[in-house]
């Protein structure tokens, strides 16, 4: 079952003009800034929609894990999030304080990210599934001000750890009736007493709107700090790639916790207008496609790790359920397998465009479009206003580009207005990013003669397991928290379905005994540590690691040597007794 797409969508050739004459100048235009001058994302998402056409149009539909559906109108979200503004002012939070949440999907982590943007705070969103360690580590790194969370969450996963915590001065619990202490609140009856509406205090387009935590390989994990101008990119992207119009009904399977769950679950959804559909529920695939058919999801944007559980789970979505209001499907966060394309083709009616981005770049940057002739295997082609080129560094710190075809690290040239303004404190870890103009990715790439661009891998140890990052160094650090770990090495093996699996090398103290009973209580340490998105999963007890002679854990070697493949350059390498 072939569909047309978007038929409103420019032809290839109108595309590669715009392309060439584009200015984000161009972008400023569709929106609508603040009455008084000014840019805030809030502003762009909810209240233009709210004093409009949309008023009364659905923002958000929220389905909770046992099915309640609620409602909200882009007035009701106006409101909410004005209360959410103003329960920030109340406790005295000032413009560029962090608001950081952790919780699940629910319908207040959503009035959160708005209310705090409209207040000008710094809202930086944690993944739910985080051990106690990670989120810890992120609310100091970020001085956390104020934390929104459920009772739950608090109890098992900060409750403990308060006293590391000196900033952070209020918990807002969204599930709790009353107040547990005088800085523990409970947020519905703050919101229900709040003022419903808020006037957006003066926005410069490059005040911090976002932080989000993305891990490094030697250091914990760095805070990339995002401005109110990158809604210009979420406005050109959502109809670039996402294609969305007012009135679609949309779906961003990602969590608010990671960044795509951010940029494409809250905010280019809303500025387009669109009905944005959240599920509070896990995967299921069953349920998945219960949702794609019965809420009518027009535009729906997964990762590949879903997809290929999909593929698995047994099910020809079209022998039993209506996907023909489907136009648009779309994955990022790893690669996209051409087995991939085909299956969608086949179970879905339509294939799947992979879109590359990162953090860093805060939105799309690279993508296949309906437009652009589709290249399994390629993640497709720098959108306007984005410039990408392969890189060499050398070893004085400059860069050289390379030519067609071959293989180095990408790169895009600085600029473009979601870029990540720096990482939180950390200026040099920053600087170490850019050369000259170039911003460099740390993935590997080739870009063909057309302008395709074929990810090759990581060009540094960072592991990406289900879609999420994890930092290797970060995981090592809790593991030899364990008294039975002298040292740890933590690398990402390939997997068919989460894409790389976290498996770790311990060398074990004197005493210790490499046993089952000991791996089992030191991955259950690690689990209760960092919480099952980061936990490995695996785990090896080796007499040494290798090293380089300046003491850096050559991880690509002990990959290298667990999948039997060719060590490569190892001159550098340092060898423990084993
Ligand atoms: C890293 C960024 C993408 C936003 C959410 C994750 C990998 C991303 C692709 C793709 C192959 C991809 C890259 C990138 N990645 N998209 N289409 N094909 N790899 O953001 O956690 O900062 O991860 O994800 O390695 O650098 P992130």
């Amino acid at each position: 079952m072939q569909k047309t797409r978007q038929p409103e969508a420019p032809a290839l050739s109108q595309w590669q003009q715009a392309r060439k004459g584009f200015r984000w100048d161009s972008v400023m235009a569709e929106l609508d800034g603040l009455p008084g001058g000014g840019l805030n994302i809030a502003h762009e998402a909810v209240d233009r929609h709210a004093s409009g056409a949309l008023a009364d149009h659905v923002a958000l539909r929220w389905l909770g894990r046992d099915r309640t559906v609620l409602e909200f109108s882009y007035c009701a979200l106006s409101e909410a999030s004005n209360r959410f503004a103003n329960v920030l002012a109340g406790l005295g939070v000032q413009p560029g304080e962090r608001v950081f949440s952790l919780a699940g999907r629910l319908p207040e982590l959503y009035f959160a990210a708005l209310g705090s943007l409209k207040h000008r705070a710094v809202f930086c969103p944690l993944f739910a599934a985080f051990g106690p360690e990670p989120i810890v580590q992120r609310l100091q790194r970020g001085g956390g001000r104020v934390l929104v969370t459920t009772m739950r969450l608090y109890r098992r996963k900060v409750a403990a750890l308060r006293a590391q915590l000196p900033e952070l001065k209020t918990v807002l619990l969204i599930d709790a009736e009353q107040d547990a202490s005088a800085d523990i609140l409970a947020l519905r009856p703050l919101l229900a007493q709040a003022s419903q509406s808020y006037t957006i205090g003066p926005t410069d387009p490059e005040d911090p709107a976002l932080l989000h935590f993305t891990s490094g390989t030697t250091g914990m994990p760095k805070g990339a700090v995002h401005v109110h101008q990158a809604v210009l990119m979420h406005r050109a992207t959502g109809s670039w790639v996402l294609g969305l119009q007012p009135g679609d009904v949309y779906w961003c399977t990602a969590d608010p916790g990671w960044v795509t769950g951010t940029s494409y679950g809250i905010i280019a959804p809303f500025v387009h207008g669109v009905t944005n559909v959240v599920d509070e529920a896990e995967f299921d695939a069953e349920r998945w496609y219960q949702i794609l058919a019965e809420q009518r999801v027009q535009v729906w944007y997964t990762a590949p790790t879903a997809i290929r559980m999909l593929m698995r789970c047994g099910i020809h979505p079209l022998e039993r359920f209506d996907l023909s209001q489907l136009r648009l499907v779309l994955s990022v966060g790893e690669p996209l397998n051409p087995e991939a394309i085909l299956w969608a083709r086949e179970a879905l009616g339509q294939p799947i465009l992979d879109t590359w981005w990162q953090t860093e770049t805060g939105g799309i940057a690279i993508s296949n479009l309906p437009q652009l002739p589709l290249r399994p295997g390629s993640m497709g082609q720098p959108l306007p206003g984005i410039e990408a080129a392969i890189l060499r560094r050398e070893e004085d710190g400059s860069v050289q580009e390379l030519a067609t075809g071959e293989e180095g690290e990408l790169a895009l040239r600085r600029g473009w207005p979601s870029q990540f303004r720096a990482y939180l404190h950390e200026p040099e870890r920053t600087a170490r990013c850019f050369s000259g103009d170039w911003y460099l990715t740390g993935d590997q790439a080739r870009i063909d003669a057309d302008g395709y661009v074929w990810f090759v891998g990581r060009a540094d140890d960072i592991i990406k397991t289900a879609g999420h990052m994890v930092g290797p160094f970060e995981v090592e650090s809790a593991l030899m928290e364990h008294p039975a770990v002298a040292e740890a090495a933590v690398v990402g093996l390939p997997d068919p379905l989460i894409g790389q699996l976290v498996k770790a090398y311990c060398v074990l103290a004197r005493g210790h005994d490499p046993d089952h009973r000991l791996e089992r209580a030191i991955l259950g340490f690690a689990r209760k540590r960092l919480g099952s998105a980061v936990a490995p999963k695996r785990l090896e007890f080796v007499k040494g690691l290798p090293k380089t002679r300046s003491g850096k854990i050559l991880r690509r070697l002990l990959k290298a040597r667990e999948l039997g493949l060719p060590e490569g350059d190892t001159s550098t390498l340092e060898e423990e007794a084993s």
